[in-house]
């Protein structure tokens, strides 16, 4: 297999899964990359160097010191020679140590250090993985633009059974390879993207609502920025993080939805309407909790304002993609919301299967176009955000 000319250090930290590193060294070497292995020194309690060094074929760095005297050059070299840094598994105690900068050995160093992207696979007890502090940690990386791998549900080496084993070989393989491939496609270019679903109080405390979780289009906002736009993220109510590099405005009912994404799209050069905003709100919210023995035997609704609709009558020379939510006739649905709300692309889902869709964490999307209709099989809703952002690009060069 040809070398493509790019290294990967990966790190190594001190948790059981290691020995699934061996697997994803391997993986990389033989889809050609140059592999560096850095370990802790727990790391090497549960998988010796030596294996690695064999497996990659290059040296495995362990210690600070053991280079000395040219050690000031070498603690940040791996990080110099990197075009993207792997850390698997990660254990809570990294993980804590990376999410507060500490550099107090080979592989903190080398991550704290290096300008490449970092893809981090975490791998622990469940009950850690919980933790307010963990969750905290995950968060702050996610925010600095970190990629990371979630770990999965099953038996875990301890005997508990739940989240924190690591995420298989292939996932974190496809992580590193995407973010290898990663293009710089869109700089200079304004995106607006709209997540989640709207609420529409009927009280203070009740209101009419749907099962967005805001997953897709916090996929798609996260991936545009990646790529090197601006990107504003209009969201309803969700509980997700703000995405990477993202100006987030969040929102509650579909009048706020639609002022916020008014104000800012005569300045983007896309728009990407994925949210499930809601076609109609009570006509009256009441001020206070309507109480049981109150209880009203209608509630009566109005519509809301069609946002993408009035985009498609008023829009310049922005691309317009909206999406389709469809319980049949997916394609034709689709097709005829292409024309109807002057989009240059509809993203169609059948949301009545639930394993797909809402809330999900993969979909299966039909791309619909002028040009004519894709699918994209049964994927994550981060590789539909790259497909769909794949398309922006495609549309705003073209
Ligand atoms: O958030 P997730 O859990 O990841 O779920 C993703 C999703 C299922 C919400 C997403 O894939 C999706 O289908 N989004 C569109 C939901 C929707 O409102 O579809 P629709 O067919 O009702 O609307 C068509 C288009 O018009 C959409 O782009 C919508 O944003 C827009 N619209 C709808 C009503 C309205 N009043 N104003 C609008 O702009």
């Amino acid at each position: 297999m040809a070398g493509s000319g790019k290294t990967v250090v990966v790190g190594v930290t001190g948790g059981i899964a290691a020995y699934k590193t061996c697997e994803l060294v391997r993986a990389l070497v033989k889809g050609g990359h140059r592999v560096k292995v850095v370990m802790t020194e727990a790391a090497t309690r549960f998988v010796s160097p030596l294996t690695f060094r064999t497996l990659s074929a290059e040296p495995v760095t362990v210690s600070m010191w053991a280079d000395a005297p040219e050690a000031t050059v070498h603690h940040v070299s791996l990080a110099e020679e990197a075009d993207v840094m792997v850390i698997a598994p990660c254990t809570a105690n990294v993980l804590a140590k990376l999410a507060c900068g500490r550099a107090d050995d080979m592989l903190t160093t080398t991550a704290l250090a290096t300008e490449a992207p970092l893809v981090i696979a975490p791998a622990m007890n469940v009950h850690m993985w919980r933790k307010d502090a963990t969750r905290r940690n995950v968060s702050a990386m996610r925010g600095r633009g970190v990629a990371i791998v979630e770990p999965e549900r099953g038996e875990l080496a301890c005997g508990d059974v739940g989240e924190g084993r690591l995420a298989s070989v292939e996932c974190i393989l496809a992580s590193v390879e995407s973010e290898l491939a990663r293009v710089r496609d869109l700089v200079g270019r304004r995106i607006l993207v709209t997540a989640g679903g709207t609420h529409e109080p009927i009280d203070p405390v009740r209101y009419i609502g749907n099962r967005s979780s805001g997953k897709t289009g916090f996929a798609i906002a996260e991936e545009a920025a990646r790529r090197g736009a601006r990107v504003f993220l209009v969201t309803g109510p969700t509980h997700l993080p703000d995405p990477f590099g993202c100006e987030v405005v969040r929102v509650t009912t579909a009048l706020q939805m639609r002022a916020a994404v008014l104000a800012r799209a005569d300045a983007a050069d896309a728009i990407v309407m994925s949210a499930a905003v809601a076609d109609f709100r009570p006509a009256i919210a009441a001020s206070d909790k309507i109480k049981k023995s109150q209880a009203p035997e209608n509630i009566r609704l109005e519509p809301n304002p069609d946002i993408l609709a009035e985009l498609g009558q008023r829009r310049g020379t922005a691309v317009l993609v909206g999406f389709a939510a469809e319980t049949s006739s997916v394609e034709a649905n689709a097709r005829a919301k292409l024309d109807a709300k002057g989009c240059d692309l509809i993203v169609a889902n059948d949301v009545s299967d639930p394993s797909i869709g809402f809330g999900t964490d993969e979909n299966s999307v039909l791309f619909v176009s002028r040009e004519g209709t894709e699918r994209s099989g049964v994927v994550s809703k981060r590789h539909i955000a790259r497909l769909i952002v794949d398309r922006l690009s495609g549309f705003m060069s073209g």
